[in-house]
């Protein structure tokens, strides 16, 4: 296991025997709008890639579906060759059709098609961790994922994938995969206003698996709500700072990957997460998903 010391907010965590830092980054936004084709600025996308890692994240998350290919090509171009601290996470599960819409790919020749490409366009000959993403747009929806879950489980015997994950996944199915084999995350919607998870990441927690929440600034709709507006005008802060400080507050197990296409943001967004909360803050914070 790497040992790695980080001066981010939230300190680090380990996913199986990899360490990341908590405060990590999710690359879809890089993608064009729509998440579909090139970004307007390349540059600018290389340029927060790189300075997510000159600011010390070892953790970026992406997926072929991003762009598609874009996100993970736009990595590869910025970032490769790797540095051993560096550990992306992809996920698979999902592809895209002309209208920019997510249809599943979870049939076995998706899933060994997809991980075969995610290898190829982030030019890597091992995927460090591989989510399954289940449901659909709307979130998850019930089903069994046990084929889907044995086919990646089959190519990380194959020596393929380190390890593996689930995303917009139920309770039941995060309980179905780990029957079949252990699993490192669960990426589903999570932030202050949606808290469906709540009980999910206390017993992940307790399991040593960590939760990676998506859309943890609200995705396409930046969270709003005057409560968050009035804690962080309080503290002298944005709302996103807050809505970052809580998240990494609400269990050790949160590993964040706040998504932005601009390096400001991402300067303010790690600064902003550092952010100390006081019990009555989290007090005034806890009423606005419940
Ligand atoms: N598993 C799944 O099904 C799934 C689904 C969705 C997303 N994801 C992953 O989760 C990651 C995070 O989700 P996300 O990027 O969609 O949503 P997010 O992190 O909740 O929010 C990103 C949005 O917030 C804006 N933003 C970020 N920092 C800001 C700041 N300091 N000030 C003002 N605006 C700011 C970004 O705009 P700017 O670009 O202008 O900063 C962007 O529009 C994604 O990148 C992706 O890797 C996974």
């Amino acid at each position: 296991m790497s040992t790695l010391s980080t001066s981010l907010p939230g300190g680090i965590w380990t996913l199986g025997d990899l360490t990341v830092t908590r405060f990590g980054y999710g690359a879809m936004q890089l993608a064009g709008p729509g998440v579909m084709g090139p970004p307007a600025d390349h540059d600018g996308a290389l340029a927060v890639l790189r300075e997510a890692v000159h600011l010390g994240i070892t953790h970026i998350d992406t997926a072929d579906a991003y762009g598609p290919r874009v996100t993970n090509q736009l990595i590869r171009e910025a970032l490769h060759p790797y540095s051993d601290s560096l550990h992306i996470v992809t996920k698979v599960g999902a592809t895209r059709d002309e209208q920019g819409g997510w249809p599943p790919a979870r049939r076995p020749e998706d899933l060994r098609r997809a991980v075969h490409e995610n290898l190829e366009n982030l030019g890597l000959e091992v995927l460090d961790v591989v989510n399954l993403r289940l449901g659909d747009a709307q979130g998850p929806q019930p089903g069994s994922l046990a084929e889907a879950f044995e086919t990646l489980v089959d190519l990380r015997r194959q020596g393929l994938i380190r390890h593996l994950g689930v995303s917009n996944a139920t309770a039941e199915q995060v309980a179905e995969a780990r029957s079949i084999a252990p699993i490192v995350c669960v990426q589903n919607m999570y932030n202050l206003a949606h808290r469906q998870d709540d009980e999910l990441i206390d017993e992940l927690a307790e399991q040593g698996i960590a939760y990676v929440p998506f859309f943890p600034l609200g995705g396409f709709s930046p969270l709003q709500s005057s409560a968050l507006s009035a804690v962080a005008a309080r503290l002298d802060a944005t709302p996103m700072s807050v809505a970052l400080a809580w998240l990494l507050r609400r269990s050790p197990n949160i590993l964040l990957i706040p998504g932005t296409s601009s390096v400001a943001h991402l300067r303010e967004n790690v600064a902003g997460a550092g952010l100390s909360l006081s019990d009555e803050d989290l007090a005034e914070l806890d009423k606005i998903g419940r």
